[in-house]
């Protein structure tokens, strides 16, 4: 399906105060990510994160990394606030990352949960081998197709999520890959519009614009009921940390 930048936004804009309460995968990737990444490397000039979004990255980060120069990157403009709680001095690119040409080179880009959205993965690979220092490290989560399985089987609304192969082959072009790995993460609620509220908390129902009718949110829970009586939601996500080759 296409991605609408604004509507990521608008969503994002709106789902960051209560985010960091209800993203508990993206809490469990965000340290992971920092594990695996302090098993490597622990001590960078410059870092660059994109998608910061309320800094749930940033806050492991600063844990466990040393650095010279932080440079934080959303497409919401609140989140240079959230960040800078943070860390003080960090610089702030407020805009696409997808297209961010920082003034200096990188030693390490880093982003949690936030590349399912981009839809060319080549382009993108090279487009940040470009802009790492020699030996640079890129170190990312995202998701795999299975994520939300239950969303797409009610609904037919996913993103085109790519697998842990297709991930692999398209960053060891440019990339050495030294760490990649898949996990399964399963959320229960008690029913489906506890479910529904936590997607909207999170930021991610931005996958359509439409407001459902009364009926369609009802039609939609019966469904769910039916179909998934535990009430579960399947995460899938992915993590992958790469050198510039
Ligand atoms: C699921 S949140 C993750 C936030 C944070 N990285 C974390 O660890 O929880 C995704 C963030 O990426 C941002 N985002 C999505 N697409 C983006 C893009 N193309 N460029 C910059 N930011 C983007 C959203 O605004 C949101 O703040």
């Amino acid at each position: 399906m296409h991605i609408n930048p604004k509507l990521i936004k608008h969503q994002f804009e709106k789902s960051l105060d209560t985010y960091n309460k209800n993203a508990v995968v993206q809490k469990i990737m965000a340290v992971k990510l920092i594990d695996e990444l302090s098993k490597i490397k622990q001590d960078f000039g410059s870092i660059l994160e994109l998608g910061s979004g309320s800094g749930l990255l940033t806050e492991e980060l600063v844990k466990k990394i040393h650095f010279k120069n932080y440079c934080a990157n959303d497409l919401v403009e609140k989140s240079k606030m959230y960040v800078n709680k943070i860390i003080a001095g960090a610089s702030f690119y407020c805009g696409n990352a997808g297209r961010i040409k920082p003034a200096e080179k990188m030693d390490l880009i880093i982003s949690n949960a936030m590349f399912q959205w981009f839809e060319n993965l080549e382009k993108i690979s090279l487009h940040y081998k470009n802009i790492l220092n020699k030996d640079g490290i890129l170190a990312f989560s995202t998701f795999s197709p299975e994520n939300f399985k239950e969303i797409r089987d009610l609904t037919g609304l996913s993103l085109n999520y790519k697998s842990l192969n297709e991930i692999q082959n398209i960053f060891e072009k440019n990339f050495e890959i030294l760490y990649i790995e898949e996990f399964k993460h399963k959320l229960s609620f008690s029913n489906p519009l506890e479910l529904l509220a936590h997607m909207k908390n999170t930021g991610v129902n931005s996958l359509t614009a439409q407001h459902w009718t009364f009926k369609e949110v009802k039609d939609f829970c019966d469904r769910y009921k039916a179909k998934y009586p535990d009430i579960t939601l399947t995460y899938c996500p992915i993590i992958v940390i790469c050198r510039k080759i």
